[in-house]
């Protein structure tokens, strides 16, 4: 019999209201693997995340954490097992990033215990590896956009987590930040074993640092598997709508996605792409 996965999703149905957004998703993670979710803007993945993590319930469908299903799971079993990063997360008015972090701690305390030693060691070591030691008395609400994403991913690491789930933790970073942090989460896979659910925009990153892709389109998955099998430049035109060409990287022979060139400067429109080429020096230009 298949070992029980840590995160299971059957036959996910779900949505605000207005009809499903997700139409009937199955996903397995665990093992210690890095899945990220690619898929275009309003297809779905911030509703799979919270779908996952039971910040929204499905209409149809379950979530089986370590085989039981979420709703029947008390809120603060579920956060000593799962962390969740969502999209667009909004700290409490003047809250530091010290409070913050230390609050990653609240699912790991009974309420016969108090602050110990254990807890200020694991949050300084979160604040450390998403390097904002230096920030923890700051409120969060004064930080900038990335120095925050990394605030938040220092409270999600401090709830110590067998399963980390991370909306676009890379949004707002600079590149060099957002590789640090994709080699943290990497560290935390190779180092601890966690399980880690990420959604990325850079195609790029995505395929360097995931060990599965999901692909999704339209509230279903489409493709899903190790980033070499399911990159392809149909897959790009098909999910995205766009044009790229995808080369081994000489390095590490890892799929690079190199868009192709709409304007005209410096490459030729493709044929057929159903858009003409765009004169950028005239504001008012549109696809023709
Ligand atoms: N709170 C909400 N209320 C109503 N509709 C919503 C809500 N959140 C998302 N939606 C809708 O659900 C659909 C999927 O949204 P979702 O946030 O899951 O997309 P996404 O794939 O994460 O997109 P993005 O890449 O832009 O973050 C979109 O059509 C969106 O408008
Ligand atoms: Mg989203």
């Amino acid at each position: 019999m298949a070992e029980t996965p840590p995160l299971q999703a059957i036959d996910i149905r779900a949505g605000y209201g207005h009809g499903d957004v997700l139409k009937g998703v199955d996903l397995r993670v665990g093992g210690g693997k890095i899945t990220t979710i690619i898929g275009p803007n309003g297809c779905g993945k911030s509703t799979l995340l919270k779908v996952l993590s039971r910040l929204l319930r499905p209409t149809a469908g379950s979530v089986l954490l370590s085989g039981s299903p979420l709703e029947q799971l008390r809120t603060r079993e579920i956060a000593r097992s799962l962390a969740v990063l969502p999209q667009l997360p909004v700290a409490p008015d003047g809250m530091t990033v010290a409070e913050l972090v230390r609050r990653g701690r609240q699912p790991h305390q009974p309420w016969y215990r108090q602050w110990s030693e254990q807890d200020e060691r694991i949050t300084a070591d979160a604040m450390r590896d998403t390097q904002v030691a230096e920030l923890a008395d700051t409120a969060v609400d004064r930080l900038s956009g990335g120095q925050r994403q990394r605030a938040w991913i220092a409270m999600s690491l401090a709830q110590q987590t067998e399963l980390l789930l991370l909306d676009e933790p890379t949004t707002h970073l600079d590149m060099a930040h957002a590789v640090d942090v994709l080699e943290l989460v990497t560290t935390l896979r190779d180092v601890t074993g966690r399980t880690i659910v990420v959604v990325l925009h850079d195609l790029g990153l995505a395929a360097r640092y995931s060990d599965d892709l999901v692909v999704m389109k339209a509230g279903s998955i489409v493709a899903q598997g190790p980033p070499a099998e399911v990159l392809s430049e149909e897959l790009l035109l098909e999910v995205f709508g766009l044009r790229a060409h995808l080369f081994d990287d000489p390095f590490d022979g890892l799929p690079t996605v190199i868009p192709v060139r709409r304007t005209g400067i410096g490459g030729a429109a493709p044929a057929g792409d159903g858009r003409g080429p765009l004169d950028v020096r005239d504001r008012s230009a549109t696809w023709s």
